[in-house]
């Protein structure tokens, strides 16, 4: 079915775009955000369309021509086609919707810090094609769209990049399809290969003709992870800290923008103050954020290990990091480390219920919320509001322009009796 002059209304995080039609809501793939366009429905479901577009109608008014020559087929990317003032425009209007529809709370004016547009990435995560070609994912598929550069990545990666598929291409000539995928780190001045291989004969190769390679290269396989060349982490500054960060360890990618995110995280808080930073991987936005006087709670085993060693490197005083599942904290545990505020990092999916509850059960009047995450953002702050807890000072940090993903910091404070 076909349908014409749809006026494409707003823009999913998966990079769809949203359009009325005269019964139902469409998500329409290759639309542009402010144009109006005619779409074909590939599938109709109850409440809503998928559908893509076919033909422009009426430009959008806020389209420019994206730089990039692999955009309008590479999925890294879903709103580089309009002007960077709409995309921040766009995605105030994502967190003030998510908030309002699921927190039920007006915002009316919302400030998100402004990124360089380009080159601000110091990782990028590339598939490998059978003969060892560097990609990405095409737009709303799994097949590859081969790249020779990516706007979003540091010079160093960019001007590097040809070097590192020379390396991929010969390891898959010897032994094609041995790698998937390779993600490629930087701290600015080094270069740190992770390649994820399935053939034991491949690791032998590598092992004996890149050892002296001048990037740092880790091999990862179902069930390990090799160092063959120079170092399985790099060093990275954030303002006068310094972090050392594991291959597998999380660390922020937006190197001009990480040090404003947690300076607005930082000001919820009162000076020296112990604080719990659960989710808070290898230390950084602990001490980032409170210097000392922490106690860390992170899954992965590694980015503890690093978290002790970075707590050294910056010369804390009072820290623990423990190496566990944030569900497993109580109020006994809160209660015990003398906890006098919380900060909290989680991935995508958000908190689970308990440990809203956990908190609400203690005397924590401060709760400092980081979220890549709009939708669970908000549904978060809902139960906190349902359990004693009131939303206050938002703000968000374009840390990933090109895409609809933002990250916002906000405060939750205990309503006073
Ligand atoms: C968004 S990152 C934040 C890391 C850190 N706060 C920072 O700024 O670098 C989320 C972290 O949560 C960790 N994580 C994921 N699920 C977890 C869980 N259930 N319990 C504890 N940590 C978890 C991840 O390993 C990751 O390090």
């Amino acid at each position: 079915m076909v349908i014409k002059d749809i006026k494409i209304i707003d823009i999913l995080q998966d990079g769809r775009g949203v359009g009325r039609t005269d019964t139902k809501i469409a998500f329409i793939e290759k639309a542009i955000f402010g144009e109006t366009c005619h779409i074909k429905v590939n599938n109709e479901k109850k409440n809503f369309y998928e559908a893509e577009k076919i033909k422009t109608s009426k430009k959008s008014p806020y389209y420019r021509k994206p730089p990039c020559p692999y955009y309008n087929e590479c999925g890294g990317c879903s709103i580089m086609d309009i002007n960077y003032e709409t995309q921040i425009d766009l995605k105030k209007n994502l967190i003030k919707n998510a908030i309002e529809k699921l927190a039920n709370i007006r915002i009316d004016k919302i400030e998100l810090e402004k990124s360089p547009e380009f080159f601000y990435r110091n990782k990028i995560r590339l598939k490998v094609d059978r003969k060892g070609r560097l990609a990405y994912n095409k737009k709303y598929s799994n097949d590859l769209v081969l790249i020779k550069d990516c706007l979003l990545a540091r010079d160093i990666i960019r001007d590097n990049l040809e070097e590192i598929e020379k390396l991929t291409m010969d390891i898959s000539q010897k032994y094609p399809e041995s790698i998937s995928e390779i993600s490629i780190r930087t701290n600015n001045k080094e270069i740190m290969l992770n390649l994820t291989i399935n053939n034991e004969k491949a690791n032998s190769y590598i092992k004996k003709n890149y050892i002296n390679s001048k990037f740092h290269i880790n091999l990862i396989t179902d069930n390990s992870l090799a160092n063959i060349s120079g170092k399985d982490y790099l060093l990275y500054k954030i303002d006068k800290n310094k972090f050392k960060i594991s291959l597998n360890d999380f660390y922020q990618v937006n190197d001009f923008m990480v040090d404003k995110l947690y300076k607005i995280a930082k000001s919820n808080l009162d000076k020296d103050k112990k604080i719990l930073d659960l989710f808070c991987g290898s230390a950084t936005s602990s001490i980032a954020i409170n210097k000392d006087h922490i106690i860390g709670v992170e899954i992965n085993k590694n980015a503890i290990k690093d978290a002790n060693e970075n707590a050294k490197l910056n010369e804390l005083n009072d820290y623990k990091f423990i190496a566990k599942n944030a569900n497993f904290i109580n109020q006994k545990f809160i209660k015990e480390n003398n906890v006098e505020a919380v900060v909290l990092d989680p991935p995508r999916a958000g908190l689970s219920k308990e440990i809203i509850k956990t908190i609400s059960k203690t005397n924590i009047e401060k709760v400092v919320y980081i979220s890549c995450n709009p939708q669970t953002l908000a549904r978060d702050i809902n139960r906190f509001q349902n359990n004693g807890y009131k939303m206050k000072n938002i703000r968000a940090v374009d840390m990933f322009p090109q895409t609809m993903h933002v990250e916002t910091i906000l405060l939750i404070s205990r309503i006073e009796d």
